[in-house]
């Protein structure tokens, strides 16, 4: 089964819309498996965002993640990591759809307010990443039998 790495950024901390978006993932039925505030050290930021070195917001973009506290956490489900994204919307709040978390809840891509992993093996090396192992917790949701048949 699926899981992504979910990150509330330091202006959702600041702004007070943690627990809003906890909910929009829980309510959509994914399983939260890990869960904690964090101070990110520079270090992990630029591994986190490894792949957009070459950038010209690369520091700017690691300036902003490591600003304040981040809220880090790993979702499992069935296709969680496409239907995170969706949930999120595209990275411009500006033009992410009404109903996504940023189309609802943002204005500029550098104060995007949360970040999804963008594939399967991402969501795997980033929650490897954010978390040890025993932070990660697995247990059986008691709706899980009214979600899927
Ligand atoms: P994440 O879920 O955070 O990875 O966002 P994304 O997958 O929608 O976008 P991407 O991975 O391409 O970029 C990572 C983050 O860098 C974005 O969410 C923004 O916070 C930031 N970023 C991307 N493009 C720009 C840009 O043109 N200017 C600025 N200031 N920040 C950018
Ligand atoms: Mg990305």
């Amino acid at each position: 089964v699926q899981e992504t790495y979910i990150m509330v950024k330091p202006d959702g901390l600041q702004r007070g819309l943690v627990g809003e978006i906890i909910s929009r993932f829980e309510k959509k039925g994914f399983k939260l498996t890990g869960l904690k505030l964090f101070q990110c050290p520079k270090q992990l930021a630029e591994e986190h965002y490894k792949d957009l070195k070459a950038k010209p917001f690369f520091p700017k973009l690691i300036e902003y993640i490591t600003s304040g506290p981040v809220v880090c956490m790993a979702w499992e489900g069935v296709g969680v990591v496409a239907s995170a994204r969706k949930l999120i919307g595209v990275t411009n709040p500006l033009q992410a759809e009404p109903g996504t978390i940023r189309g609802d809840l943002a204005v500029q891509t550098g104060r995007n307010v949360v970040h999804g992993s963008d594939s399967p093996e991402n969501g795997k090396r980033e929650i490897a990443l954010w978390f040890t192992e025993d932070e990660i917790c697995q247990w059986t949701p008691a709706q899980a039998p009214w979600l899927r048949e």
